[in-house]
Parts: structure tokens; sequence; C-alpha cells
């Protein structure tokens, strides 16, 4: 039977009014490259997507979502039978307390917005009682490697993938990533700047790996 990955890529959308929004610069490339990288090997894919630049790979079964709680629901609605779950989406962390319906005009508008917290979506996967493989992505500006261990232990997940952002070249909008995939054992190892799809295919290939060896 072909392994089943749920994978999440591409930004989340938290809007203020119906011409406004909070969101990061995540273009969605590394999670699709995950996912055609999953099916070129065979797997079943199911894709959650936020509101990405580019086209998802054709084939892939495809969930488009546009705010940070459309996201949880549609990973809870499709984690039935997965064996791996690998968040690589930029979820925005807070959303407008309030999303008015109708435009802001700016001559009203306060110059502040409350914000609340979205939902950690893969805190709470790694929270369930569960028996898929958990991975996650860290996006840091510094302190890579500790930052990352300290999300790969709060958020009880088997692998982060963790890359510097904020760096030209590499990361957000770039073909390219730089990365050190972490193992919850702390095995290390470091991915030097190369194509997201070239990427895609070690963290896919190390994750098969390690669903191999748990059934056997
Ligand atoms: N993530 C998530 N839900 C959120 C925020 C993040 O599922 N609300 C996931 C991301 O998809 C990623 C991982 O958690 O796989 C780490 O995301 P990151 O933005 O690096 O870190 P945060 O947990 O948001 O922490 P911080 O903003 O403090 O760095």
């Amino acid at each position: 039977m072909p392994f089943k990955f749920l994978i999440t890529a591409g930004p989340t959308r938290e809007f203020i009014d119906p011409v406004r929004f909070i969101s990061n610069p995540s273009t969605g490339m590394m999670g699709f490259a995950l996912a055609a990288s999953a099916m070129k090997m065979g797997c079943d894919v199911v894709l959650i997507c936020g509101p990405a630049h580019i086209k998802p790979p054709v084939g892939v079964k495809t969930v488009s979502v546009t705010s940070a709680v459309e996201m949880e629901k549609a990973v809870l609605d499709n984690l039935k039978g997965a064996d791996a779950v690998i968040m690589a989406a930029a979820v925005s962390d807070f959303k407008p307390a309030r999303s008015l319906e109708h435009k802001v005009k700016k001559a009203k508008a306060g110059l502040s917005i409350k914000l609340r917290r979205n939902p950690d979506i893969l805190l709470k996967l790694g929270r369930k009682k569960h028996d898929y493989f958990l991975a996650g992505f860290a996006a840091e500006t510094d302190d890579l490697i500790d930052n990352a261990l300290s999300k790969l232990r709060k958020k009880k997940l088997d692998m982060i993938i963790a890359n510097l952002v904020g760096k030209s070249g590499t990361g957000f909008g770039s073909e390219y990533n730089e990365a050190v995939i972490i193992s919850k054992d702390g095995n290390l190892r470091r991915l030097p700047r190369m194509t997201k799809q070239k990427m895609a295919g070690i963290i896919i290939s190390e994750i098969a790996a390690n669903i191999r060896r748990s059934v056997l």
C-alpha cells in the first residue's frame, strides 16, 4: 500500500476587512515541491494549500484554504489514514480580533488593530494521540538550531526542517533553500543551498525511510 502524505503549503491570510489582510511572504514553493516529490515516489498525497503565488503540482489532490482556522479544519478533515504529516505552511500566528464586513475608510480608521492568536495546528497535531510521522518547519532569523530544537520538543515532532529566513537567495520566494534536518533523537543533517525540488526529494526520502523502519 502506498504511504499517505498530508502536506500543507503557502501562507494564510487573515482578513482585517474585505480589502486588507495580515499574511507573510511564503509562496508555497517548498510545500508544493514536497507534494510533487511524494507523488513521484508513488505516495498518495493530499495538499492543503493557502493562497500561494504559484499553481499546485498537477495530479495532486489539493484543498485550498485562506485562513489558519480553515487550514486547521482541512488538516483535521484529511488526517485519517495519514502515514506522515508535513506542516510546510507559513501559518499566520495572529488574526484580527474582528474581521469587518465592509471596507474601513481610512479617514475613520483607528491606527491600531487588536489581534488574537491563531490555533497552532502543528502543536495540536503533536499533542493528539497519533501514529503518523510528524514533521514541521522552523523559519528563524536567529539561533537556528536552538530555536528549531525547542520547537521540535514543544510540538512533539519526529523531525523539523530548520531554515534561516531573511537571508537573500534562499527561503521565502526563492527557488533555493538551505536547511538543517533535525530528527527527534537530535541528529542533524545539514543541507547546503540547493533547489527546493532537490531538498524536497531528500526530505521525502528520509521520512519514507523512517515510516518503513517503524512498520518493520
Ligand atoms: N505552525 C502551525 N500553526 C501556527 C504556526 C506555525 O502549524 N499557528 C507550524 C508551521 O507550519 C511550522 C511550525 O509550526 O511547521 C513552526 O512555525 P514557525 O512560524 O517557525 O514557528 P512558530 O511556532 O509560529 O513560533 P515563533 O513564531 O515563535 O517562531
